[in-house]
């Protein structure tokens, strides 16, 4: 985001302050049927729509920093491999070996080679097969047989990937107005410090959810991170994409201060949630990547929670401090929102709960749920009207 542009939102949220008002959305609140939480159907068509035939965010370029570097991670259950070669560009493939399709690398680190545990071949950081032991037995079978190189691209610190060989990836024409939101922050100078990394017991729609809406903020989180932001939420709607803007009550500290004193954060933070469920999000203290992928049950998803600091050559203190509040930011995510998350999850499937209503402040939400349902092709009022919960349309 441009620095005019942050002090546009500053400015906004600083009347908004003022007057004490909340963001309300223009659209009515909204009444949906459970089944996009509990339905097997439902769950496999999002994974084949959503999932494994568009390209998506799943790494930041701070996962791989250096040339030599790989990460291994995973869309909807499809292993993939990162690495950034001896000429710095990233590049993407299938976590497979090209012998019997064994996962060549786990977690990340640094490497010029991959070898299979089962047969010993070998790779290089450009995918090719450089080792074969009794090369000659395979009569001549070896020819393109390097690793199946997915399509990628990287900018402003983002690594988008399409899950398929001959996928088509546009990074501008995907990200749209998000993609100036989130230019300018630096993401490109993150720095790791720690993940958290589990199979969760939510559908993958509900940590997306829980990361845009700011509603439950201060219910929630009252002796965590409620107290560091105001009530004043803004919400943008890119299309698919949609980003939360949290302010911190020393907003107000830029009253005294001439404009171009103003600090580049502004006192505000933004939480991304880019299309189907890459959550990133910018405070003044870090950064953090959250994905939600779904898994094999409409109420299990694989998760992943990783935390950055900004400054790639910070003092020990700054890695001390990053690394306190990377640990309570954890705890905030696992404790407090995916505890009330795994709940509503196991309510639903229980048939305790009919039907959900989002409000006017949970705009973000609600967007993305008709936007969910619009690219499946679901209707909403049908399935509650299915269910008996409303009169079936004319
Ligand atoms: S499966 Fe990898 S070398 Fe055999
Ligand atoms: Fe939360």
């Amino acid at each position: 985001m441009e620095r005019a542009q942050r002090i546009a939102i500053a400015k906004q949220l600083l009347e908004m302050v003022d007057r004490k008002e909340t963001q309300y959305s223009d659209e009515p609140a909204w009444e949906a049927d459970i089944g996009r939480f509990t339905d097997k159907a439902r769950f496999l068509k999002e994974k084949e729509e959503f999932f494994l035939n568009r390209p998506q965010v799943i790494a930041y370029t701070a996962d791989i920093p250096e040339n030599g570097d790989y990460y291994a991670t995973e869309i909807a259950g499809k292993p993939i491999l990162l690495t950034r070669g001896k000429d710095g560009k990233a590049r993407a493939f299938l976590n497979a070996c090209r012998h019997r399709g064994v996962q060549l690398a786990e977690g990340c680190g640094h490497a010029s080679t991959f070898t299979c545990p089962y047969h010993a071949w070998t790779f290089n950081s450009h995918g090719d097969l450089i080792g074969v032991p009794s090369k000659d037995s395979f009569d001549g079978l070896l020819e393109d047989r390097g690793l199946i190189a997915l399509p990628i691209h990287e900018e402003i610190g983002l690594i988008m990937v399409h899950p398929q060989p001959d996928g088509h990836l546009d990074f501008d024409a995907y990200m749209g107005n998000m993609k100036g939101l989130i230019a300018g922050y630096h993401y490109e100078n993150l720095r790791f410090v720690k993940e958290f990394r589990s199979t969760a017991r939510i559908n993958w729609k509900h940590a997306v959810d829980g990361g845009v809406e700011g509603y439950h903020v201060p219910f929630l989180h009252p002796q965590t991170v409620g107290p560091m932001t105001l009530q004043q939420f803004l919400h943008i709607d890119s299309g698919l994409h949609h980003t939360l803007v949290t302010v911190s009550p020393d907003i107000v500290k830029l009253k005294d201060l001439p404009e171009e004193e103003w600090p580049e954060w502004c006192y505000f933070s933004c939480t991304n949630a880019i299309f189907p469920n890459t959550v990133v999000g910018a405070g003044e203290l870090m950064a953090f990547f959250q994905r939600s992928d779904p898994s094999d049950e409409p109420g299990k998803c694989d998760y992943v929670f990783r935390l950055y600091g900004w400054d790639r050559n910070a003092p020990e203190e700054i890695r001390q401090r990053d690394e306190h509040v990377a640990n309570m930011l954890i705890t905030v995510a696992m404790e407090e929102d995916m505890k009330v998350q795994s709940n509503s999850q196991i309510m639903m499937e229980n048939g305790a709960v009919p039907s959900v209503i989002f409000g006017r402040r949970e705009q973000n939400v609600m967007r993305m749920h008709k936007n969910y349902d619009r690219l499946i092709g679901h209707d909403a009022e049908a399935a509650l009207a299915a269910e008996g919960l409303k009169e079936a349309a004319e």
